[in-house]
């Protein structure tokens, strides 16, 4: 209130002031000219009436002078005449005047004195009066002079009035001023604030509060900015918090990201994680004039991004985006996620000659297809091979000077990408605890040994102290890769390689999501069912069934497959035809690559084919949505499926699966699973299928969508139940707590060997 006051308060002295300064130079003009003007019509009725006196003087006619000076008197605003002789002794005076004018009155003397008509204000009576005197003439010499007394009091009311109706105004103002103030101050300040208030004591005594959409105004956008941010993360710790309670009474041992977090601090002892991967978790893109930051589709970033959160690491990656060097400092790092910063990007710049070569030709047509089984030939050209190299070597120096300062850092490399990496870092810092962990399969000896530098590839990766596949199927056809093609000695027990006096341990860390539980809360069930109505009116279909999909549009995927199972299932039970509809989220990737390009325009044309073979005027069976949708935009999807389909024919692990799981809150729904995924191997509720079965994927579907209630329940809560417990941030502790108790050095009982 005492802000509102004193902000009137200003205000209305501001008003006052610069209304009265107006006011005071608006009475002062009029005053001058009011002033002017009578001098003036004084003047002019002098001038008329000298040349009816003169004569009249000259015969020294009083009693004419007299007539003449009568007639004058008492005429509006004229009070009276008066005619005086050159020694200024009245001749003729209006009698109403004749008392105060028998002496003359100064004006008189003066213009005689100065020969020349002049005028003046004097007091009569109490009155404000206006004289002027007009010197008269006889044969040029001075004669007499002639008055005119005018009533000037007019003047003083006039400028009385204009006084008065300045101040009306200056009240007005004031008054307007005040008002508009109070209503302004409270409308768009104090009402935003005190609702503001009043949300952050319900978001602190843990109520539920409607969303922050009230305080729109500009002056509240950075305001609202920290106030969001700063909510989302008092829920978060909240929920961390009970959760941990919950979970120290329930003596479980889920991980969350304040556990990790501490367990991190110890096991790292105070020092950051490095993490390094080709994609990058936040890629800068322009819109129109805008930049803007996208989480690309990747199960790698949908997986580590909560780890980095949690641990505030430094994440070494390429500079994809269009605009990434817009946002970045002179040393290529920004901090992330750019509405909350909790660790740091560096961002790793490779020309397009390199991209083509390392990322596009060797990591995608060459080593993608050579580990994923999915019935693509792999493509090794040494040019790409030179790029694959020489790109390994440049993350190498960065993921250095990142390291600079960090005495025996942790490291963890990511994927395909960086096969030499592990042993490039080593060699420049022997105290650096390095792992890779392979995101995608790792095929059997034969089907490796098809790539030309498989030798200086296992190499490079042996290089690491740990690394790391999703699973124990992943880690044996390592060894064995490893056993065939390079002198060295495997230890079946440990599951570990030891050549040239360096031991690096192989194992299984099956990857995972973060995993929140809000199954407790009532109003999620009914937020589905009404999310569906809306997806299924905003896609413009009617249907009973939703089914979904979300891929990178990758041949390994399964997508067409799945599509075939889609069309069988509508064929061998017509009951569901117009009551089905599956929607693919599709988001292209790596289209540069003819096989990539070539595949999406194939999922449209099946897509097509079955739609034109079912639809009907309201319905069809497929919708595919060939974009990058971000996880907010598939979040409801997920949460409104009947059924998710995830029908790769080789994965490493795949997420959408779990992703699927943990968004179902309602524990409703059912996965059809892909038993070549890794995920297969930990949700085994899941319906499994052979993707290459189109009759059993159609009767998966049909299993799915009938399946009982309980049923549906029961295998979702089983799932999630694996889920909470095999969380990202478990997955983290595990691998850095095997590469934080492996002893470096040099280990001189085992025998070395060249490659
Ligand atoms: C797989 C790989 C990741 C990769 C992702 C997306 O999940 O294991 O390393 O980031 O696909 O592919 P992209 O080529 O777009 O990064």
């Amino acid at each position: 209130m005492r802000i509102t006051f004193r902000l009137i308060f200003s205000l209305v002295v501001t008003v006052t002031v610069v209304v009265t300064l107006f006011a005071f130079f608006q009475v002062r003009q009029e005053k001058a000219r009011l002033s002017e003007e009578l001098e003036r019509r004084a003047g002019i009725l002098a001038e008329s009436l000298q040349e009816t006196v003169e004569p009249l003087l000259e015969k020294r006619s009083a009693s004419n002078l007299q007539r003449i000076v009568d007639k004058f008197g008492n005429r509006e605003r004229l009070s009276g005449v008066a005619v005086y002789d050159a020694n200024a002794h009245a001749l003729a005076i209006t009698p109403s005047l004749a008392t105060q004018l028998a002496n003359p009155p100064d004006v008189v003397t003066e213009s005689l004195a100065k020969d020349r008509g002049l005028g003046g204000f004097d007091s009569l009576n109490g009155k404000r009066m206006h004289f002027y005197a007009l010197p008269l003439k006889q044969e040029g010499q001075l004669a007499g002079a002639l008055v005119i007394v005018h009533d000037a009091s007019y003047i003083g009311d006039r400028i009385s009035e204009m006084w008065r109706h300045n101040f009306m105004r200056l009240f007005l103002h004031a008054l307007l001023v005040s008002l508009t103030t109070l209503i302004v101050v409270r409308w768009s300040i104090v009402g935003p604030i005190a609702k503001a208030a009043d949300w952050m004591k319900k978001l602190r005594t843990g109520e539920a509060g409607e969303p922050l959409s009230f305080l729109k105004a500009d002056l509240f956008t950075p305001l609202t900015r920290e106030i969001t941010v700063m909510a989302k993360n008092l829920r978060v710790a909240r929920a961390a918090a009970e959760e941990e309670a919950r979970l120290r009474e329930a003596a479980e041992s889920v991980w969350t990201p304040e556990r990790l977090k501490e367990n991190l601090r110890s096991r790292l002892e105070g020092k950051s994680l490095f993490v390094i991967s080709n994609r990058e978790p936040y890629m800068h893109v322009r819109k129109g004039n805008r930049v803007e930051a996208i989480v690309p589709a990747s199960g790698l970033v949908t997986a580590l991004e909560p780890v980095l959160r949690a641990s505030d690491g430094t994440w070494i990656a390429h500079g994809s985006g269009e605009a990434d060097m817009d946002v970045v400092d002179a040393q290529a790092r920004l901090r992330v996620p750019p509405e909350d910063p909790r660790y740091t990007l560096r961002r790793v710049w490779l020309s397009r000659e390199e991209e083509a070569g390392y990322y596009y030709g060797f990591a995608n047509e060459g080593l993608w297809p050579l580990c994923h089984i999915a019935h693509t030939r792999p493509i090794f050209r040494a040019e790409n091979w030179a790029h694959y190299q020489s790109v390994n070597a440049k993350f190498a120096q960065a993921a250095l000077e990142e390291l600079e300062g960090t005495e025996a850092p942790c490291v963890l490399i990511q994927d395909y990408h960086f096969a030499l990496l592990p042993r490039l870092i080593k060699e420049q810092r022997p105290d650096a605890r390095v792992a890779i962990f392979w995101h995608i399969p790792w095929p059997n000896p034969e089907s490796f040994g098809i790539c030309p530098w498989q030798r200086e590839l296992l190499y490079g990766m042996l290089g690491a102290d740990l690394i790391g596949f999703h699973t124990q199927f992943h880690c044996n056809n390592f060894l064995e890769t490893v056993d065939r093609t390079l002198e060295s000695r495997i230890d079946w027990e440990r599951f570990a390689v030891e050549r040239e006096g360096h031991a690096t341990l192989v194992k299984p860390f099956p990857i995972s999501i973060a995993f929140h539980d809000r199954s407790d809360d009532l109003s999620v069930e009914n937020g589905s069912r009404a999310q569906k109505e809306t997806l299924l009116r905003e896609l413009g279909v009617t249907t009973k069934y939703l089914g979904v999909g979300v891929d990178r549009i990758d041949y390994t995927k399964g997508i067409l497959e799945r599509f075939r199972g889609i069309e069988r299932f509508l064929e061998k039970y017509p009951q569901y035809q117009g009551q089905f509809t599956f929607v693919e989220l599709g988001a292209p990737s790596r289209t540069l690559i003819t096989r990539y390009h070539d595949l999406v325009g194939e999922v449209e044309a099946m897509a097509d084919r079955i739609n034109w073979r079912f639809k009907t005027k309201e319905w069809k069976p497929i919708v595919f949505l060939k974009k990058h949708h971000s996880h907010q935009e598939i979040a409801p999807f997920y949460r409104a499926a009947d059924v998710c389909l995830v029908t790769s024919l080789h994965d490493g692990m795949n997420l959408v699966a779990k992703e699927y799981v943990a968004s179902r809150d309602d524990e409703r729904g059912s996965l059809i699973l892909s038993q070549f995924t890794g995920a297969s191997r930990e949700l085994r509720d899941a319906l499994l299928v052979n993707p290459y079965d189109t009759e059993q994927m159609a009767e998966a579907i049909r299993y799915a969508l009938e399946m009982d209630a309980d049923e549906q329940q029961d295998r979702m809560r089983r799932m999630r139940d694996t889920l909470k417990q095999h969380n990202i941030y478990r997955w983290t502790a595990n691998l850095v707590r095997e590469l934080s108790q492996i002893r470096l050095g040099h280990h001189p009982t085992v025998k070395s060997g060249s490659m």
